[in-house]
């Protein structure tokens, strides 16, 4: 019997996933101060029952200046990693999904609106919070100037990093991801278009990768050995005098060498230049150059569609996982249509809708 690529498991130090099919982070706006609740149980915990290998949480940052908005979720105070429990345990218990934390600081573009309360531009002048940055470039021109950070600023986010890995660990996460893309704070250091300090964290890529790569070093020590860290790139900045895919292939060997696991291949967003239209796999061409040239594990994410598509992708080797976000909103049961569509045998299905018969119960 031959085995669909996309159902085969995947295993990074002590988590093994069961097939390729990863939920990609997404903003959820409605968190309070920071608290995960019923929504992020459900949002989560219907992928993972959808069959999912793994999900990942939305952006979730290490500071409450740290966050676009006051509603996006936090890991900056004990309770957080209470209320992120629930969504884990849940997971873990009606599924058998894993399930990462996506760390973030939004940098330049903190101290927006939600979406829906605001049109998600940048907050006015009374209900704004200070934004902190590589240097002092606003991300567009109505936004807020952020200040240039110094080495203080930069100890006290480190640390912040750490302590949100050790809380990720109580909530009992299986991975973490670091959010180093789409022009968010350490993705803002990568990119020369909003890093032009002078100092040794500004100028070669080298340099501008010196501050992402203390933070990758910082939560990789307060994080369990057999537990394995991914950090998600803009691989590419769309934008003349941007990030290059040469950089990301550069920035992969470099994280490669520093033990990270998985680079999550992602590109865009650092600046609000327009980006030209792209369809199709647009990504997946940055995962395959950075996975065979960097030779690190890679996730491609952009447009992924239907299993024959992720079957294509995982067998001739563009990356190692597909996320896929959209397409997830649509049908949380994506995993169990592929499976059904394709004609998977040996599939788990929860064990509460085993008189259905379409699969067999998850053991
Ligand atoms: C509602 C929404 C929220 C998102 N929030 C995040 C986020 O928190 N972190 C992140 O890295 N990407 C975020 N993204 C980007 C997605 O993870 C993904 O990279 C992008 O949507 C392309 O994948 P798709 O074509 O499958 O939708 C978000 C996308 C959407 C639609």
């Amino acid at each position: 019997m031959s085995v669909a690529p996309m159902f085969t498991p995947f295993t990074l130090r002590g988590m093994t996933l069961k097939n390729r099919l990863v939920m990609s982070p997404m903003c959820q706006y409605s968190a309070e101060d920071g608290t995960a609740n019923d929504w992020h149980v459900v949002h989560l915990g219907s992928r993972a029952m959808g069959g999912t290998g793994l999900v990942i949480s939305e952006m979730t940052d290490i500071s409450p200046e740290g966050r676009i908005s006051s509603g996006c979720a936090g890991m900056y105070k004990p309770e957080h990693a209470a209320a992120w429990k629930r969504v884990v345990d849940f997971v873990h218990t009606h599924s058998d999904a894993k399930i990462g934390v996506q760390l973030a600081h939004a940098g330049r573009k903190a101290s927006c609106s939600s979406p829906w309360d605001g049109g998600g531009g940048p907050l006015p002048a009374d209900k704004a919070w200070e934004i902190i940055a590589p240097s002092a470039i606003p991300f567009s021109p109505d936004s807020q100037t952020p200040r240039e950070m110094n080495r203080a600023d930069m100890e006290r986010l480190i640390e912040a990093f750490a302590q949100g890995a050790r809380w990720a660990n109580e909530a009992g996460f299986d991975m973490i991801e670091i959010h180093g893309g789409h022009g968010y704070l350490l993705s803002s250091f990568i990119s020369p278009l909003s890093n032009k300090r002078s100092d040794e964290y500004g100028g070669s890529l080298e340099n501008r990768m010196r501050f992402p790569m203390e933070v990758f070093q910082a939560v990789r020590a307060n994080w369990p050995e057999d537990k394995p860290i991914s950090m998600r790139i803009s691989a590419y900045d769309w934008v003349e005098g941007g990030t290059e895919v040469d950089d990301a292939v550069a920035i992969g060997k470099m994280m490669k060498d520093a033990g990270l696991d998985i680079l999550d291949v992602s590109s865009g967003n650092v600046t609000d230049d327009p980006r030209p239209r792209v369809e199709g796999l647009f990504q997946t061409p940055f995962s395959e150059r950075v996975r065979s040239e960097a030779g690190i594990p890679t996730m491609t994410v952009g447009n992924v569609g239907g299993p024959e598509q992720i079957n294509g992708v995982i067998a001739s080797g563009q990356a190692d996982l597909c996320c896929m976000a959209k397409g997830q909103l649509f049908d949380p049961y994506f995993a169990h249509h592929a499976a059904r569509t394709i004609g998977v045998e040996d599939y788990n299905w929860p064990k509460q809708y085993a008189a259905a018969g379409f699969f067999k119960p998850v053991a």
